[in-house]
């Protein structure tokens, strides 16, 4: 009954659905914009000058209605070819501006007012801090001005900036600086001109005070380009590893893709309230202050690690999605997945090559898998999607990254470079589709995706088995593969993929006998391998070449031997996950009946020795080392559990932690003893390594309960120079009771209370916490002066990380940590749906849990859908999500 009542209630409202399948090249282009802002906090007046052309690819029968989108501002006039138009002229309505078009070819002079300092939507025009910024991707340059706000529409910009001087004595927009001019009444005026032409979302302007930190680049060409980062006053001394980074990737860029930057100056503005982590705007990148901002006492080696990646990212586009853009919103993979592969390959040249892939794969499997498997599954490239924000997801980013390398692997670094190559020739200044991507990869190679082709379209993580036999007469082993991939919603019917598969085998002895990338198409496959001297060990989908779930679990012995042996680095510590996920799984199942996690995990002596000898393997690397080290995490073990038992988890991994501490306890001493360093901060990949050693050693040792390592924690926390270790030591501390856990905590408020980027650390750390009074102190701290759900950091930090990365908490028994989350979302729905919709997720994974919990969740996120003015945003997410 109430059932019904809730579906009727949304049947009026349901939000339009979009699909890939009708898009349809636009009537009108529009080849040159001239925009004039005068700049207010509450009403600013926006004049745009649109020339317009009939698209000559046109469909047939497009009419001559010009319609623009338009959101959230006042249309004060409309004028065409310099009469302004009558009210019955044209049409206005809450989301479009329409008319006719008198010609083939006019001008547009529209006048709108908007209201920066209300916009709470972080989308369009806003305020942060006392700056003026945009975020115009995807679809928020509609709430600036009536415009086709589609990427297929690309025009040239020239934009005047009128601004008080005193205020705002920087205004930056796209492009070179044309003329900067004082006005009278203390105002004054700046004109950017972009030659490039460009689709509305990649505008932006910033205008403000904020403090310039300067350098330069030499390009391939010779050319010098200024490179400038504006931030807060204050900050200036917090850009350097920003700007080093920057420069490292336009190197790199050039070195690896021949790839040249082509304007003489490249801006980044930081802002501490952004809906994302940065936006590649042609020439100003606007960037969450969090990817820019770090020292070595504010940020900690993982901070300097994004930092660096996602300048380059953002970098990266210039290039790909930039020059070269999506047709639509569907293609959106056409940018990221490339752009991310890109900024993940030059981390790795930049860094550990296999520690890198660990943690792109780790990120793949946290994030994208989940998503896969689950009720917000769909493809790389999506067939529809209601609210367009909701599908900057791991999927289309990290998996449309994965399909990139995939290709990368089968055509050989050459074979990539050539169709790179072709697809920047053929289509730079032009909006096109992930098909052509692939079609340029093709003519370039002689090959044929049309197999492959498959990744884009279909969702789902393939199941990979495989069965080994080995003949010693023949000296030949015969291994068979199947694949099979689980229906998704929408799509139940699966085909068999294109993947390449690298294998090798191994002898007893630690040879190497056969290392190989085999190309899988077929539902079942046999390789057949000759000359196999002795029964090998398999080491199965190295470099993680495919990104599939592989369901065989090789023997612990084999494991064991894998993680001493496989000369593939991925591998190895690919063997102790699984080695650890099979003893863990298995344990908490145990602990169903027992209820006691240490008598469930049994004897792990053999998987302990394990990973002794890798921790004490030099050879190694110490930043590898760390990452073998870590169990997998609550959630990964969840994915592989139905129903997951949350506090079943945690007690097993706890307890197993504490059995590999003591077990290891003399030489993680060592490797705490060994890996101080006396030398001043450097944020190298090395020093990060020997820093990533040592905290792992100290959170093992205080996992054994001894109280002489809670002190060491602390010690650690008090002498610290450098915010690695004292997050390290903080994080340990953070899970006990110990009065060392108030101290540090109350020295880490006091000493970075007014640093908006490190409280955040503050924040969440406490809404990650273990202990059982975690909810409560959560909600204590939404009352904190620092505290705000209108910034989106905030509320990540606080909220997000409590559903996100608490799971122990978030779902305790009762429900409490789920009612306090849906009420989190529908206070923040009404401020920016956008964030809202992104933190959504976690309360749609209830087909996980039992069914108490699965219960729980779900009447939360009915809840959720029976909410006044729930967003468009927040609507799909939440009904995707509770539909069975
Ligand atoms: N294009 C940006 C990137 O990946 C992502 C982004 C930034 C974004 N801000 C956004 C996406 C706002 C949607 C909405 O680099
Ligand atoms: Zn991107």
């Amino acid at each position: 009954m109430r059932k019904n009542k809730e579906k009727d209630h949304f049947m009026s409202e349901q939000p339009q659905v979009i699909r890939r399948e009708d898009y349809t090249a636009p009537a009108f282009l529009i080849e040159t914009v001239e925009l004039v802002f005068d700049l207010d906090r509450e009403a600013t007046t926006v004049t745009s000058r649109l020339s317009f052309k009939a698209n000559p690819d046109r469909a047939t029968g497009a009419g001559d209605q010009v319609v623009l989108d338009g959101e959230d501002m006042k249309l004060l006039s409309v004028a065409i070819d310099g009469t302004a138009l009558a009210a019955s002229d044209y049409q206005v309505d809450a989301t479009s501006l329409k008319f006719n078009a008198p010609s083939d070819q006019f001008v547009v002079e529209i006048q709108t007012r908007i209201s920066p300092v209300n916009n709470t939507r972080l989308e369009g025009l806003y305020v942060s801090q006392s700056a003026y910024c945009t975020q115009c991707e995807a679809e928020g340059f509609r709430r600036i001005t009536y415009f086709q706000d589609r990427p297929d529409v690309m025009a040239t910009y020239r934009v005047t900036i009128n601004a008080p001087r005193d205020s705002c004595p920087v205004l930056l927009s796209n492009g070179n600086l044309v003329s900067s001019t004082d006005l009278d009444d203390g105002r004054h005026q700046a004109v950017w001109d972009d030659p490039f032409p460009k689709p509305c979302y990649l505008f932006a302007l910033v205008a403000g005070d904020l403090a310039c930190v300067e350098d330069s680049f030499n390009t391939m060409t010779g050319r010098d380009v200024a490179l400038r980062i504006f931030v807060e006053h204050g900050n200036e001394d917090s850009c350097d590893y920003a700007m080093d980074s920057l420069k490292r990737a336009m190197k790199w860029d050039e070195d690896v893709y021949g790839l040249e930057y082509d304007l003489d100056l490249f801006n980044i503005v930081a802002v501490s309230d952004f809906n994302m982590g940065a936006m590649e705007n042609k020439s100003l990148n606007v960037f969450n202050a969090k990817y820019i901002l770090a020292k070595s006492d504010t940020a900690t080696d993982t901070d300097f690690e994004l930092i660096e990646s996602i300048v380059a990212h953002e970098y990266f586009h210039n290039w790909s999605g930039n020059r070269v853009t999506c047709r639509d919103w569907f293609q959106l993979s056409l940018k990221e997945g490339l752009t991310v592969f890109r900024d993940q390959e030059f981390s790795s040249d930049e860094r550990s090559r296999p520690v890198q892939r660990i943690k792109d794969v780790q990120r793949l499997r946290a994030g994208q898998f989940p998503e896969d498997g689950g009720p917000l599954a769909h493809p790389v490239r999506p067939d529809s999607y209601m609210e367009i924000n909701n599908f900057y997801t791991a999927t289309v980013y990290q998996k449309g990254a994965e399909v990139i390398r995939m290709m990368h692997t089968l055509l050989g670094t050459k074979g990539y470079r050539k169709g790179i190559d072709l697809y920047f020739e053929r289509h730079d200044g032009q909006a096109v589709t992930c098909d052509d991507f692939v079609r340029a990869m093709e003519d370039a190679n002689g090959v044929n995706f049309d197999q492959f082709r498959l990744w884009y379209s279909q969702s789902g993580t393939p199941n990979l088995v495989w069965n080994g036999e080995y003949d010693a007469k023949q000296q030949t082993y015969r291994l068979t593969i199947e694949q099979k991939t689980e229906p998704t919603p929408g799509q139940v019917i699966k085909s068999d993929l294109q993947m390449p598969i690298k294998i090798g085998l191994l002898g007893r002895d630690g040879d190497e006998l056969l290392a190989q990338t085999i190309d899988l198409t077929l539902g079942k496959q046999e390789f057949l391998f000759e000359d196999i001297a002795q029964e090998p060990v398999v080491s199965f989908n190295r470099d993680f070449s495919a990104p599939v779930n592989v369901g065989t679990t090789p023997s612990h012995d084999d494991l064991a031997f894998l993680m001493g042996n496989d000369t593939d680095a991925f591998n190895r510590w690919e063997a102790g996950q699984k080695y650890a996920s099979d003893l863990l799984i298995n344990a908490v199942k145990a602990f169903g009946q027992s209820g006691n996690a240490d008598e469930a995990l049994g004897d792990v002596d053999a998987f302990c020795n394990a990973l002794r000898a890798t921790l004490t393997n030099d050879d190694l690397d110490k930043a590898f080392r760390a990452q073998a080290m870590i169990l997998p995490g609550e959630a990964m073990l969840s994915e592989q559990l139905q129903p997951a038992d949350p506090e079943a988890i945690y007690q097993v991994r706890q307890a197993m932690r504490r059995k590999i501490g003591l077990s290891l306890q003399d030489e993680f001493e060592a490797a705490y003893r060994n890996n101080a360093s006396n030398d001043a901060y450097s944020p190298d990949a090395t020093s990060a390594g020997q820093r990533a050693l040592r905290s792992v050693a100290l959170s093992y040792l205080a996992a054994t309960g001894e109280s002489v390592f809670v002190d060491l924690a602390l010690e650690q926390y008090r002498t610290a120079d450098n915010m690695t270790d004292r997050m390290t030591a903080l994080m340990v501390l953070n899970d006990q009771d110990h009065p060392g856990r108030d101290e540090a905590l109350a020295d880490f408020e006091s000493r970075f209370a007014s640093n908006t980027v490190v409280i955040d650390k503050w924040f969440s750390l406490q809404a990650m916490s273990s202990r059982t009074d975690t909810l409560a102190q959560v909600k204590k701290l939404m009352d904190h002066p620092a505290f705000t759900m209108r910034n989106p950091n905030k509320v990540r930090a606080l909220v997000g990380a409590f559903a996100m990365a608490n799971q122990r908490n978030f779902h305790v028994a009762d429900g409490s940590g789920y009612r306090f989350y849906a009420d989190r979302l529908m206070e923040l729905d009404d401020l920016n749906p956008q964030v809202a919709a992104r933190l959504a997720a976690p309360l749609g994974k209830w087909r996980k849990f039992d069914e108490g919990r699965a219960a729980k969740m779900k009447a939360e996120l009915n809840r959720i859908l029976a909410k006044e003015n729930l967003s468009r945003d927040l609507y799909e997410i939440a009904s995707k999500s509770v539909a069975e």
